[in-house]
């Protein structure tokens, strides 16, 4: 398995070019099985996690062609596509649950693994069973499978999530797309990898509006051949943006809208960073002194991303004093803390609160990756440690960000993948 050496602490100078999004590229991969009409799409990040979804669409029977460099993808489901969707593939990736609003919309029947858990927690699909359930599918549980059928063509209908759920708000969306008759969506997740969805699906013809958190999706009978650029990747851009306020760096975010992350960053200008954004390039430019800053907390979009969580704590465990953070979306994101104590963090959990002190000076040791976002917060923190550090298991790191090692040597870190 591969790992990452890291000797530090780096200055962190120069430019960064985001990659497509993940999490914006999956659900669209995911809706291009609602499609008899070929599709491409553009911008396709090199992680794992899109070669694994499109290794689920070809074993669905999708004709997959990709571009030498795997950013495009030419999709063509022109003929009838099988509808299954296995353990081996789906317990490798969550996101495959995605496939189950457009299967079971386009070929009114499906079997599909549950996706079970993962480290940061139970990740149960009550609300998109239950949300498709009301679109007129109906499903059994059996071996660690859902079968689900409906009898024709799903029907519209007026649907209020319980809590604000994105995977739940995109699968429902997904099925919506070739109901009969509209469906009203309340209680939305607003992502913006959300927005990009919609975005993508009424290029293709679909008839998709937002209005705050509802959305309106009027049923179309078929969708037509489009073309498609994915957004940038939000958190590799809120991501490089911790690196330089962490590291007193001097960071241009290049082709990635900053407006998009206003939260974060107005965050980071709280911490002391200076930032001028325009909707082309964020300049980040680190603070001498970290400001330490009480009571931060994560929530659904628009708010401080969960996804952000782990690395604000790397830049916590530096400010000038004691400060705190609530995880709100996860019940079990503070897989981090654990190996940041290890590199000299003094963090203090009570219940889903982190406090924690700062001044901390990091000294380079051997940690243990876990998941995505964890495993890049230990990154965060070896590019400010004194001395070596050795980070194993960066298959995690793989799954969401293209090559980190190459875009963190080309701004200053002293980074080698040893395999
Ligand atoms: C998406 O996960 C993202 N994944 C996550 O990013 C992200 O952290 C999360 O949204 C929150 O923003 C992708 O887009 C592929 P949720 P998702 O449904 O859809 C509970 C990363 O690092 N819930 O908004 O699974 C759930 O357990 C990943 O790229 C239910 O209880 O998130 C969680 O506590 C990690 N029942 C909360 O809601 C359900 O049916 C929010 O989950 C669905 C969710």
């Amino acid at each position: 398995m591969d790992k990452f050496s890291i000797e530090g602490p780096s200055r962190i100078k120069g430019k960064v070019k985001i990659s497509g999004s993940k999490n914006s590229s999956l659900p669209i991969l995911a809706a291009t099985l609602l499609f008899n009409q070929p599709v491409i799409i553009k911008n396709l990040p090199k992680v794992e996690d899109i070669n694994t979804m499109i290794s689920l669409l070809r074993s669905l029977g999708s004709k997959v062609t990709l571009s030498s460099n795997r950013r495009i993808a030419k999709i063509d489901n022109q003929k009838k596509l099988k509808t299954f969707a296995s353990y081996s593939l789906v317990k490798t990736m969550r996101g495959s649950i995605l496939v189950l609003g457009p299967l079971i919309a386009k070929y009114f029947k499906t079997k599909i693994s549950l996706p079970g858990g993962c480290l940061i927690g139970a990740r149960p699909i009550n609300y998109h069973l239950d949300a498709l359930k009301k679109l007129g599918m109906k499903y059994i549980l059996k071996d660690g499978y859902i079968l689900a059928r409906s009898s024709g063509k799903l029907k519209g209908t007026i649907i209020k999530f319980p809590k604000i759920s994105v995977g739940a708000t995109e699968n429902s969306i997904l099925a919506a797309c070739l109901a009969n008759g509209t469906t009203v969506l309340k209680n939305c997740a607003t992502e913006p990898e959300i927005k990009d969805l919609t975005n993508f699906l009424n290029s293709a013809g679909a008839k998709i509006s937002w209005k705050g958190r509802v959305c309106k999706i009027i049923g179309v009978t078929s969708l037509n051949k489009t073309e498609y650029t994915v957004m940038a990747d939000r958190i590799e851009a809120g991501t490089f943006c911790v690196i330089a306020t962490v590291s007193r760096g001097n960071l241009d975010i290049v082709n990635f809208d900053g407006r998009i992350i206003k939260t974060e960053l107005d965050l980071l200008k709280k911490f002391g960073a200076k930032i001028k954004v325009n909707k082309k390039k964020i300049s980040i430019k680190g603070p001498e002194n970290i400001k330490s800053i009480k009571n931060i907390k994560t929530e659904e979009y628009p708010g401080v991303s969960t996804d952000m969580q782990s690395q604000l704590m790397v830049l916590m465990c530096k400010a000038n004093g004691k400060s705190s953070i609530t995880e709100n979306i996860f019940e079990n994101r503070f897989m981090h803390v654990a190996e940041l104590r290890r590199l000299g963090a003094k963090i203090n959990i009570v219940k889903n609160k982190a406090i924690v002190e700062g001044h901390t000076k990091f000294v380079g040791a051997e940690l243990m990756s876990s998941d995505l976002r964890a495993s890049v917060s230990l990154v965060l923190a070896a590019i400010v440690s004194k001395g070596k550090s050795v980070i194993n298991r960066i298959y995690h790191l793989d799954r969401g960000y293209e090559k980190i090692e190459n875009k963190l040597k080309k701004i200053g870190v002293k980074i080698k993948r040893l395999k």
